[in-house]
C-alpha cells in the first residue's frame, strides 16, 4: 500500500462552485509530513474575497440551484455514493491522512471507515425527517415542516481531518443545506481529494465548497459573512469564544465542539488489566490529540501507587514509530506548533508534579514532532496540567479518597465533554454517571464513538450535538404551517 500517494509536492486549489480555483491573492502555504518535517503539498492561503466567492456559490446553490429541488431520498442516495467512493479509496485516503496528520496508519484506516459509515448513516436518515401535527384548539390544521437551515460554514480541526469533515458535511447535506468547509490549515489534503468525487456522485456545483486558509483570515471571514446561516466548529475553546462573539453580529446559528480535560475515574476492584489499558488508551490514543482524551486520571488512594506503577510499566511498551508503519501505536504530533505547545506543558508539569515516565522527546528520532507518552502523578487538580487542555500524550494522575471526592474533582473543571468510570460496582458506576457533568460518560471503557449516538459538550466544551438524529437536527429549521378550515370571516369589526 505504501507508495499509492506520491510524495512529490503538489499545489492544490480551492473547490468552489464545482471547480478547482486558485486563491485570489495567489499566495499558498506549505502542508507538512510531521514525521519527516518535509513539505508534501501547497494550498491556497484564502482571504475574505475567496470566502465571499465560496459563500456566494453556496448561497446560489441553496437559493436557486437544483439542490433545493432534490427530495430527501435523492440526497440520501448521493450520500451513499460518497460513502462508496470512500470505501473504494480507503487505502489512498488512509495513507494520505496518516502521512499528513502523523496518526498511525492503522488508526487512519479506522477513521476512513468511520467516514464512510457516517455518510451511510446520514444517507439513511435523510428521508426519515418528519414533521408533527400540532393539536391546536381551533378549526384548523397546524403542522410543522422541517427545512434546511441554509448555508453552513464548517470549520474543522486537524486531529481527525476527514472524519471531522464527514461529521459536518453528511448531516448538513442530508438536511438539504449547502456548505462551505474550511479544513484545518495543517491537514487539508484528504478533504480536497474527497472533492474530486462530488460531480461524479451527482452533487450539483456549489453544494459543497472547500476553501483553504488560516483561521484568523479565512476562518474568521467565513464566520463573519452575512451570507452564512450557520457555523459548525470543532476546535479550541479560545476560538469557540471568538466565533460566538463574531457570529452574534449576524445572529448565525452556532454549534461548537470544543476541547476538554476529561476525567477517567478508577475505583478499587475495577478489572485490573482492563483498567490499566483503559487509562493508557484513553489518554494516548491518536498521540493524545483527542478532544475527549482522558487526560485527568483519577485513581482511588487504595490502589493509587500500584496503579501508577502498572501504567508506567505498560506505557514503556507503547511503540512510537513512523505513521505509515503498521505496528506504530503513536506517531508524531501534527505540527511544530503543537509540538512546541505540548513541550511547554511538559516543562510546566515537571514543576507542578512528579514524572512517572516520559517528559520529553524520544531519543530514537532525528526528525519529526515526536513526544514521549508522559505520565505525571501526584498532580493537584488545580495545577495547570490538570486544568488546561494540552492535546498531546500527557496524563495527569490525581489521587482521590472516596466516591464523593472523585465526583468533586471530576466536575472541578471548566470543561464537560467526556468522562469514564471503571468499577465492578454497578451502584457506584451509575451514581457517578449521574453526578458527572459531561456529554458522554463511558463505564468500563473510554473513547469508542459511534455515529448513531450523540456527541457534544456540557459547560465550556461547547454546545449543540453532533451525530445521530441530534446532529441532523442542528441543520434544520422548524416551520409551522397553520391552515384555517373555518370559512366564516374573522369577527373583528
Ligand atoms: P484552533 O481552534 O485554532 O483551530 C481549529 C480550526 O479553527 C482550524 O480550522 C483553524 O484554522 C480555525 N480557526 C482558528 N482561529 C480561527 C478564527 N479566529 N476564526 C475562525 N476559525 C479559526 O486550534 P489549534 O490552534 O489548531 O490548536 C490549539 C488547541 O486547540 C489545541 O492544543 C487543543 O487544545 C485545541 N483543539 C481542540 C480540538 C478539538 O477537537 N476539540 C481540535 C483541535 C485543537
Ligand atoms: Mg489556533
Amino acid at each position: 500500500m505504501l507508495g499509492t500517494v506520491k510524495a512529490e509536492v503538489r499545489t492544490y486549489k480551492n473547490f468552489v462552485n464545482g471547480e478547482w480555483v486558485a486563491g485570489s491573492s495567489g499566495e499558498t502555504f506549505p502542508v507538512y509530513d510531521p514525521s519527516t518535517e518535509e513539505v508534501i503539498a501547497q494550498v491556497p492561503s484564502s482571504n475574505a474575497a475567496d470566502v465571499d466567492r465560496a459563500v456566494k456559490a453556496a448561497r446560489a446553490a441553496f437559493d436557486s440551484g437544483p439542490w433545493g429541488q432534490t427530495n430527501a431520498a435523492d440526497r440520501g442516495r448521493i450520500l451513499f455514493k460518497l460513502a462508496e467512493k470512500i470505501r473504494q479509496n480507503t487505502a489512498m485516503l488512509a495513507e494520505l491522512e496518516s502521512r499528513n496528520s502523523g496518526k498511525p496508519i492503522v488508526e487512519a484506516e479506522f477513521d476512513i471507515a468511520d467516514v464512510a459509515t457516517c455518510f451511510e448513516y446520514y444517507g439513511g436518515l435523510a428521508n426519515k425527517v418528519m414533521g408533527h401535527v400540532n393539536p391546536v384548539p381551533a378549526n384548523a390544521l397546524s403542522f410543522t415542516l422541517r427545512e434546511p437551515v441554509g448555508v453552513a460554514g464548517q470549520i474543522i480541526p486537524w486531529n481527525y481531518p476527514l472524519l471531522m469533515a464527514a461529521w459536518k458535511l453528511a448531516p448538513a447535506l442530508a438536511a438539504g443545506c449547502t456548505c462551505v468547509l474550511k479544513p484545518a490549515e495543517q491537514t487539508p489534503l484528504t478533504a480536497l481529494e474527497f472533492a474530486n468525487w462530488f460531480a461524479e456522485v451527482g452533487l450539483p456545483p456549489g453544494v459543497v465548497n472547500i476553501v483553504n486558509g488560516f483561521g484568523e483570515t479565512c476562518g474568521a471571514a467565513l464566520v463573519a459573512h452575512p451570507g452564512v446561516d450557520k457555523i459548525a466548529f470543532t476546535g479550541s475553546a479560545a476560538v469557540g469564544k471568538l466565533i460566538v462573539k463574531s457570529a452574534a453580529d449576524t445572529l448565525k446559528r452556532v454549534t461548537l465542539e470544543l476541547g476538554g480535560k476529561s476525567p477517567n475515574i478508577f475505583f478499587e476492584g475495577a478489572d485490573w488489566e482492563a483498567a490499566v489499558d483503559g487509562a493508557l488508551f484513553g489518554v494516548f490514543i491518536n498521540q493524545g490529540e483527542v478532544c475527549s482524551a482522558g487526560s485527568r486520571i483519577l485513581v482511588e488512594k487504595k490502589i493509587y501507587s500500584k496503579f501508577v506503577e502498572a501504567m508506567t510499566e505498560k506505557a514503556k511498551r507503547i511503540h512510537l514509530g513512523a505513521p505509515l508503519e503498521r505496528d506504530t501505536k503513536m506517531g508524531p504530533l501534527v505540527s511544530k506548533e503543537q509540538y512546541d505547545r505540548v513541550s511547554s506543558y511538559l516543562e510546566i508539569g515537571k514543576k507542578e508534579a512528579k514524572v512517572a515516565i516520559g517528559g520529553g522527546r524520544p531519543k530514537q528520532f532525528g526528525k519529526g514532532y515526536y513526544v514521549e507518552p508522559t505520565i505525571f502523578y501526584d498532580v493537584d487538580n488545580n495545577a495547570r496540567i490538570s486544568r488546561e487542555e494540552i492535546f498531546g500524550p500527557v496524563a495527569s494522575v490525581i489521587p482521590f479518597d472516596d466516591e464523593a471526592g472523585a465526583i468533586r474533582i471530576a466536575n472541578d473543571t471548566p470543561y464537560g465533554l467526556a468522562a469514564a468510570v471503571w468499577t465492578r460496582d454497578i451502584y457506584k458506576a451509575f451514581r457517578v454517571v449521574k453526578a458527572v457533568r459531561a456529554g458522554i460518560v463511558w463505564v468500563n471503557h473510554m473513547q469508542p464513538t459511534y455515529v448513531e449516538a450523540p456527541w457534544g459538550g456540557y459547560k465550556q466544551s461547547g454546545f449543540g450535538r453532533e451525530l445521530g438524529p441530534w446532529g441532523l437536527e442542528e441543520y434544520l429549521e422548524t416551520k409551522q404551517v397553520f391552515v384555517n378550515l373555518d370559512e366564516t370571516p374573522i369577527a373583528w369589526y
